[in-house]
């Protein structure tokens, strides 16, 4: 939720500051800002709308010049998207400019306390009230910025990654972060900021991702200079080197970066295994199991934790767990587990699984399992983020950034951890045969293939989208380890098309979104050889009977299904826990191309945000 970008150096910092927000807009797309200091004036530009906007404006208001600037690309939380509300947000005084990523919880409080000693508020934002809390507190202790700073977030209560400046003092910023992630580029005399790694990424390798409860005082011609902000004690800067490369940031030759993701799907499940399952030895190592094994092993329960499509992969990873290690699964949304004082033994596992790393609502049900005892394990994409650090041990599924902001690579790839964690407990607790488990990785190992194959119907689905595009309607039905398939693949569409679709498990539709199905209603029904297959080829009959209009997904030479339905994509074929990797191939496809073909932003679709870092 908001991307933040800053430069301090020798270079003109427009160029690096606009195009890091593009590269962090996944973050929030309501309205972008920029605040340049010229060498004489601090010049700021902000526009609702996207950073092309801000691009176009800036430019035309010749706001484009200077060696220290900051930027925001925001998802709005207080105050409409507005020009207004935009940041950079400056003091009364106009000295100070801040960019802020979070929420300030208490700014009610703290803005009529200002209210009442002078200040007044153009925006209705939190971030205004941060910024002039901070100058109240300069001017009151005739102290420098970092220390105004650093009083201030003591008085504040909420979620916050800051850069602020201050134009009497133009050769410093000052960063601080709780619960917002904030990342600073190394340069050779020069320095930059940003919510990721991805907008400095060409000009250094060199990054130190701040911790929670930290904020560093970031100067020319010095080294960072960290602190903690409650304590004050200094942290040494820990400098890691970045393994991103701008090529996985870029669109390449793909009209978009779900495309290109979806695409990505081979070679990220290959990415996410190599290394860790050995098929020829038979061996499945994961520094994070492996240090952990009694813990898993001994498991009276395994809660997972996340939200959205990360959930849905926690669904899958229900049927695996089960099935494989006859450990009792729980799969919660995050933000109602932490809302209803769940009951939490010490010997629970509780799986957080996150693309991002930085959900809000996940952060908080890892921090309350924490409290009760439970031992956490993480599942993220960004390395170095928030929960990957939060957790007690974790693996990371090596997906590579994912920019669309529906979410594709990231489930397959979450679904490919989660199964070899099951395989390895189901193998160390006896509970599968050597030649069974011995298939199964072989069979997994063949996974990336049998995607490729699965990409390959893509011209046949952009026909099937064509067809049912301007339907106001979808159902997704798919049962066992294809249920949480049919709920993913009713969020993709719903999210970047703004179509309506419902996922049920295939034999509860008779339970009541029957009533629904008439001839204008297209059902999409996974109905794949293995599993429930003749059941779910009588709901199939039941849909037809009622002359809804049916999308296959089926196992390569599936004749039956073919004679009754409308369209049939097929998947090739596959151990059956290992079919969601397959399946929610074409309901990607599905989405996207109904996406494109009504005309939607498919990598940024409207209200939503990539990383959700409000609760
Ligand atoms: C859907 C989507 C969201 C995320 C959810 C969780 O396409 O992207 O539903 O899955 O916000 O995000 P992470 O996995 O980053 O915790």
């Amino acid at each position: 939720m908001c991307g933040i970008v800053g430069y301090i150096g020798h270079r003109e910092a427009y160029p690096i500051v606009i195009k890091g927000l593009q590269r962090l807009e996944y973050r929030g797309y309501d309205s972008a800002g920029i605040a340049l200091y010229d060498g004489s004036n601090l010049n700021v530009c902000k526009t609702k709308g996207k950073v092309a906007d801000l691009k176009t404006k800036s430019e035309n208001e010749n706001i484009t010049k200077g060696s220290i600037g900051i930027g925001h690309t925001r998802w709005a939380t207080h105050g409409v998207p507005n020009d207004v509300n935009s940041h950079p947000h400056y003091s009364n005084s106009g000295n100070l400019v801040i960019i802020h990523n979070g929420i300030i919880e208490n700014y009610d409080s703290l803005r009529k306390e200002l209210i009442s000693r002078g200040y007044s508020f153009k925006s209705e934002t939190d971030t205004e009230v941060l910024v002039n809390l901070i100058e109240d507190v300069q001017k009151k202790e005739n102290i420098k910025l970092g220390k105004a700073v650093q009083i201030a977030l003591n008085q504040v209560v909420g979620a916050y990654a800051i850069a602020v400046f201050d134009k009497q003092k133009p050769n410093e910023i000052v960063v601080a972060r709780l619960g917002s992630p904030l990342a600073i580029g190394i340069g050779e005399e020069e320095f930059f900021i940003a919510s990721d790694a991805s907008p400095f990424i060409e000009f250094t390798q060199k990054a130190i991702y701040l911790e929670d409860g930290e904020m560093a005082i970031i100067r020319t011609g010095e080294e960072v200079k960290i602190r903690k902000i409650q304590g004050d004690k200094m942290v040494d800067p820990y400098v890691q080197e970045l393994q991103m490369n701008l090529e996985q940031i870029e669109k390449g030759n793909y009209d978009h970066f779900m495309l290109k993701e979806i695409y990505e799907q081979p070679r990220a499940i290959t990415d996410t295994y190599r290394g860790r399952m050995l098929v020829d030895k038979g061996i499945i190592r994961m520094a994070g199991v492996d240090d952990n094994i009694e813990k898993f092993l001994n498991a009276k329960r395994i809660i997972v934790v996340a939200c959205g499509t990360s959930w849905h992969a926690g669904l899958v990873a229900e049927y695996i767990f089960e099935e494989y290690t006859r450990i009792p699964v729980e799969v919660e949304y995050a933000s109602e587990f932490i809302y209803r004082n769940p009951i939490i033994y010490k010997d629970d596992i509780v799986i957080a699984i996150s693309q991002s790393g930085e959900t809000a609502d996940t952060m908080a049900a890892i921090k309350l399992a924490k409290q009760n005892g439970a031992f956490v394990f993480g599942v993220c994409n960004v390395v170095g983020s928030s929960i990957s650090r939060e957790t007690h041990a974790g693996a990371y599924t090596h997906a590579g950034p994912e920019i669309g902001v529906a979410s594709t690579k990231a489930f397959t790839t979450q679904i490919t951890i989660l199964s070899l964690i099951a395989l390895k407990i189901a193998k160390a607790k006896g509970n599968i045969s050597k030649p069974d488990y011995q298939h199964h990785l072989s069979e997994l190992a063949l996974i990336p293939e049998k995607v490729e194959k699965a990409l390959n119907s893509n011209e046949h689905i952009k026909q099937v989208a064509e067809k049912y595009m301007s339907s106001a309607n979808f159902l997704y039905l798919g049962r066992g380890f294809n249920f949480p398939v049919a709920l993913e693949g009713a969020l993709k569409l719903k999210e970047i098309s703004y179509i309506h679709a419902e996922g049920y498990p295939a034999a509860e539709m008779k339970h009541g979104p029957i009533a629904l199905i008439d001839e204008k209603m297209p059902v999409v029904v996974i109905a794949t050889k293995k599993g429930h297959y003749q059941k779910v080829v009588s709901n199939i009959e039941e849909i037809k009977s009622r002359k809804g209009k049916i999308i296959a997904i089926v196992t390569e030479g599936d004749e039956n299904v073919r004679n009754l339905a409308d369209y049939v994509i097929e998947v090739p074929d596959t151990i059956e826990a290992f079919t969601p990797l397959l399946t929610t191939i074409p309901l990607q496809l599905l989405s996207y191309h109904i996406a494109v073909m009504l005309g939607k932003n498919v990598d940024q679709p409207r209200n939503l945000a990539k990383s959700v870092t409000v609760e």
